[in-house]
């Protein structure tokens, strides 16, 4: 019997995971990795929700399954902090707590679209996005989105898209601040591409995962404009929570009923003990500490964006948040893939390749990932310092040559 494989499950691999793996297995082998691939903050969760963790293990709490739309605190707690920091009256009913975004993502794409349908997402972009759809037999489809539009769709692009197609994408997936960029899409901006989505029976997912870390501006939220859209969120970037696996959907109307049965199914729910620390973290307490994390990603951005060009770098992402540089450096390399394995193997230095968010070949051939690589800026600044002087030591000693 010939082994069976579905077309759909070859997905592309998520790069970043790749290595990470090799670089966990070169800390085994040498212990002297600094990893900058993986975006994920170095502290634990807040204090206020390992203590709710404690008392609930310490009381005997049940932590069965809960709803599969989330337990009502949860729920309540996010539409709490979503008016607190945001000004939106969320009804929680309209709230769906996941098992982090991630899984919101596939309830989501899975409830909205059908095979074949057609979503946008920006060149470059979060891969996650494009390999989900793909597994779900969705066509996902890259709008590039260069220095010129700071990383960030338009309703400019996308008219200019749609007059090429003959038809507008069935989805549209935004996110502001952006995985590899960091840029934030203005406010004015973000309501137009919500009321371009409206009109043209676009439904928009704005992720929104990385709000709460910005450097200057506080990023807007699609609800401000439209109810149409679909707000995506998680306790994994600024709550510092990525292990927890608790995200959630803000969902309109139409889509409540038909996400609620798809979690029962696929997931049953979020992990109850998360759902509990969850909603300790999304109330005000863990504020202070929180926000003191991200104004060591700000000093760290800092630090690494003064430093680029000592290793001859001159064009990188406006990182306006998220905790991302997102750096060209085709001077170096044209192959960014076999660039970071050979960094990560002459200096224990993990960053990512490109590829992940900009691959194959674009209209651009400036912005295909091959040329560009990710460094994450959540960890401490001394490991980001370290990292950076071990990487322009080895440019400076280097060869020269890049790979092609
Ligand atoms: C833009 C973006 N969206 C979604 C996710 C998924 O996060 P999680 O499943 O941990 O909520 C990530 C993770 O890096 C991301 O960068």
């Amino acid at each position: 019997m010939s082994p069976r494989l579905s077309q759909r499950g070859r997905v592309e691999p998520f790069h970043v995971m790749e290595l990470l793996k090799a670089a966990n297995r070169r800390a085994a082998t040498h212990g002297d990795v600094i990893s900058l691939c993986a975006g994920q903050p170095s502290t634990p969760a807040p204090v206020v929700a390992l203590e709710a963790v404690a008392t609930a293990v310490r009381d005997g709490a049940v932590l069965g399954y809960t709803d599969a739309m989330g337990t009502a605190v949860c729920r309540e707690a996010i539409a709490g902090h979503l008016q607190r920091t945001s000004g939106l009256r969320v009804d929680p009913a309209h709230v769906a707590v996941t098992t982090g975004s991630s899984a919101g993502f596939t309830a989501l794409f899975l409830a909205a679209f059908d095979p074949g349908d057609v979503v946008m997402m920006t060149r470059p972009g979060y891969p996650a996005y494009r390999n989900t759809l793909a597994a779900l037999g969705c066509r996902a489809v890259e709008l590039e989105c260069g220095p010129a539009v700071r990383f960030q769709p338009t309703v400019a692009l996308l008219e200019e898209w749609t007059a090429a197609a003959g038809a507008p994408p069935a989805g549209l997936i935004i996110a502001s601040p952006a995985n590899p960029t960091g840029t934030v899409i203005a406010p004015d901006e973000l309501a137009a591409i919500a009321r371009w989505c409206d009109a043209n029976d676009v439904l928009l997912v704005s992720d929104e995962i990385y709000h709460g870390v910005t450097f200057g501006e506080q990023a807007a939220s699609a609800w401000e404009t439209s109810r149409e859209a679909v707000l995506v969120g998680s306790v994994s970037k600024y709550f510092s929570m990525t292990g927890w696996r608790v995200g959630w959907l803000v969902l309109p109307e139409h889509l409540v009923r038909p996400v609620e049965l798809l979690l029962g199914n696929l997931n049953i729910c979020a992990p109850a003990i998360a759902q509990v620390a969850a909603a300790a973290a999304l109330g005000p307490t863990a504020r202070l500490e929180l926000d003191g994390h991200v104004r060591r990603y700000r000093d760290n951005r800092d630090h690494v964006l003064a430093r680029l060009p000592e290793l001859g770098v001159t064009q990188w992402a406006p990182a306006d948040g998220a905790f991302y540089a997102y750096a060209d450096v085709s001077h170096l390399t044209l192959d960014s893939v076999a660039y970071c394995d050979q960094l990560l193997a002459a200096t224990g230095v993990a960053i990512t390749p490109g590829v992940d968010f900009a691959p194959g070949h674009g209209p651009t051939p400036g912005l295909d990932g091959q040329r560009w690589v990710r460094m994450s800026l959540a960890g401490s600044t001394e490991d980001i310092d370290e990292a950076m002087s071990r990487w322009i030591a080895h440019v400076r000693s280097g060869p020269g040559t890049r790979h092609t």
